[in-house]
């Protein structure tokens, strides 16, 4: 395996995950599932090793969805990907077909996908969707979405009512036909934050309220150094000793992104092809990865999404996460509060402790066991202190 940061891998380069899979595959027999996880995480990978690994009698589709402009859309690709999955002469197949030729549309492979008018969308999906129970030989029908907040942007930037029907035209689907389907959503960014712009122009629904929240977490220590040390040897690296391969992992918080990241800059050195390599090389590097100007692993994305994300509260959000990041421990809600509070003095409590708890959701901080804050990735630390010049304070607060 090559090094290979943020590109698409062969199924058999995707490592761990197994009971990941296990779990998925066993809820998806109850419910649909929202995947929540940071950016980069590996959702993408999960859902095709999940693809992969599909039960007899169940079809999963997978579909980026990032790049859907309308719900008319949405459904064409809906029916594409349904369509090799029809037997010939199903019921669905000639309907689909019939569809495409009476109305004429776009050829996508063996189909003609109808060009049904744009205020048919929803009449078409729920036929769709209901024209699946001809099929008697697929017990469920798995669909993959993945970046669909994406699309839902999109969507609501042109017609919010669209994307609030689409919302709900899916969660109506999932109750109606809550033995054949199935949904998987998951994407880049949290939903929870389209779904509270939906919100701020008169959304009251509760969309995924049926769905299990469930969250990728990065690679276990094991997979992590696994992986590793797999791309050690296929790219002729040698390691020092074998603790490299793990501590490599925990330096990179077992990112699978972050590791493929070190290697590949491994190897762009040709002094690291001569000699085993060490800790001390490989944290220069890591450290090169995390306090760079090119911004080679694209953590500037944090403090950059900050604006999308709390928009009026930026300010706010940045004290906090200064707040925490600036702490060598972690530190209690109230510390953060007040520490947050020296550079906004005018904010109420109320608007610190919700803010805090989207930072949460938003996988900037985590919780210890004493339910003190502080940053969930290492990385992401290390990268907003030397950025933002943080000076670091002890827990108590002396420099
Ligand atoms: N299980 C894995 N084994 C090996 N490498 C992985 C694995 N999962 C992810 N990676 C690496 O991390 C990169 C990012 O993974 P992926 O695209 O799945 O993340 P993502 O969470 O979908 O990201 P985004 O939030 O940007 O959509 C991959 O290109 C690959 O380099
Ligand atoms: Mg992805």
């Amino acid at each position: 395996m090559k090094p290979n940061p943020g590109g698409i891998l062969q199924l058999d380069d995707i490592v761990g995950r197994e009971p990941l899979i296990a779990y998925l595959q066993q809820a998806l027999d109850q419910q649909s599932i929202v995947l929540v996880a940071e950016r980069r995480i590996g959702k993408t990978h999960v859902l095709e090793k999940l693809r992969a690994t599909a039960p007899a009698g169940w079809v999963m589709i997978k579909r980026d969805i990032g790049a859907v402009r309308t719900a008319t859309e949405f459904v064409q690709y809906v029916m594409a990907d349904l369509y090799p999955h029809l037997q010939a002469k199903t019921n669905f197949r000639n309907w689909l077909q019939g569809l495409g030729e009476q109305l004429g549309g776009v050829q996508i492979g063996p189909v003609k996908l109808p060009n049904f008018p744009h205020k048919q969308w929803k009449q078409v999906l729920g036929d769709t969707i209901a024209h699946l129970d001809d099929i008697t030989t697929i017990e469920r029908v798995i669909f993959l979405w993945d970046e669909l907040p994406w699309m839902l942007e999109i969507i609501a930037k042109n017609n919010p009512q669209e994307a609030m029907e689409l919302l709900d035209t899916l969660r109506a689907l999932r109750q109606q036909h809550s033995k054949k389907i199935r949904m998987v959503f998951t994407g880049s960014l949290g939903l929870h934050h389209i779904v509270r712009s939906l919100k701020e122009q008169g959304y009251n629904n509760t969309p995924v309220n049926d769905m299990l929240s469930i969250e990728v977490a990065p690679l276990t220590l094991s997979d992590g150094a696994s992986l590793v040390e797999r791309l050690f040897i296929d790219n002729r690296l040698a390691a020092a000793t074998p603790a490299v391969y793990e501590q490599t992992a925990l330096a990179v918080d077992c990112i699978p992104f972050y590791i493929h990241h070190v290697v590949s800059a491994l190897l762009k050195n040709p002094a690291s092809l001569g000699s085993p390599l060490d800790m001390q090389t490989v944290s220069a590097v890591i450290e090169h990865g995390i306090h760079s100007s090119d911004n080679p692993w694209d953590l500037q994305h944090y403090e950059e999404r900050t604006q999308a994300y709390y928009g009026l509260q930026r300010a706010q959000s940045l004290a906090l996460l200064d707040s925490v990041a600036a702490c060598v421990g972690h530190l209690s809600v109230a510390e953060a509060i007040r520490r947050a509070k020296a550079a906004c003095p005018a904010v109420e409590q109320q608007q610190w402790i919700e803010l805090l708890r989207l930072l949460e959701r938003d996988h900037y901080f985590a919780r210890d066991e004493d339910g003190k804050l502080g940053f969930k990735f290492t990385v992401v630390k290390r990268w907003w202190v030397w950025h933002r010049s943080l000076e670091m304070l002890q827990t108590g607060g002396a420099a």
